[in-house]
């Protein structure tokens, strides 16, 4: 197994159904008026699932891609408990290709991989929505030892998703925001 998975796998492997995080993130809370529940989504490095959770319970099929075994385990114990199904997917996203046109709303929290870019465009259906976000260069701040590679820069998201309309953005402007977003809709 390749070391940084392997990595992933040992963390997930201390933890518990209980211990793990499984509120819906805050983004998604105050934009549920966008996410219509409607169709099929798929969550990027989801973890634990609990995006996907609040996505299924909001009314999408959901599809849970990550490369942690465990960590998708956890998330399919969580689901059942919480009545919803979520299709956990164990894949590499360093080596894996989303279908064209398929999805209408795709999620990636906590998870920068710039080669998803691309193809996030691709795989959403007219109207579909794109939410991504993750740490940006402000998160050096209280982490100074977080590789800078997988922290977004200023301007990045809304370079990586031109030609969507942005619905809602935040470049991290505020240097306590450790966090970048982006809730982006592709042409209809
Ligand atoms: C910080 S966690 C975020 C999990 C979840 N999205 C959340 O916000 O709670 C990053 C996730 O990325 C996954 N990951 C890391 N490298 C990956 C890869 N190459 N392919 C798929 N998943 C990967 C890890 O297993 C881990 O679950």
């Amino acid at each position: 197994m390749r070391s940084d998975i392997e990595r992933w796998e040992k963390k997930y492997s201390t933890k518990s159904e209980l211990s793990v995080q499984q509120d819906a993130d805050p983004l998604l809370v105050s934009h549920k008026h966008l996410l219509n529940g409607t169709g099929l989504a798929i969550d990027l490095a989801a973890g634990t699932c609990g995006t996907s959770i609040h996505l299924a319970r909001s009314g999408y099929s959901v599809i849970a891609l990550d490369c942690s075994l465990t960590a998708l385990k956890i998330g399919q114990h969580l689901a059942i408990k919480s009545g919803v199904f979520v299709q956990g997917l164990v894949i590499d996203l360093d080596d894996y290709l989303l279908p064209k046109s398929t999805f209408n709303l795709i999620t990636c929290f906590r998870y920068l991989n710039r080669r998803l870019f691309p193809m996030i465009k691709w795989a959403l259906n007219p109207g579909g929505r794109v939410v991504y976000k993750t740490f940006n260069q402000n998160h050096l701040e209280k982490t100074p030892g977080f590789a800078k590679e997988y922290l977004l820069r200023p301007g990045e998201l809304a370079e990586a998703f031109e030609g969507l309309q942005i619905t809602a953005y935040d470049d991290g402007v505020d240097s306590q925001q450790p966090y970048s977003y982006i809730i982006a809709q592709a042409p209809k």
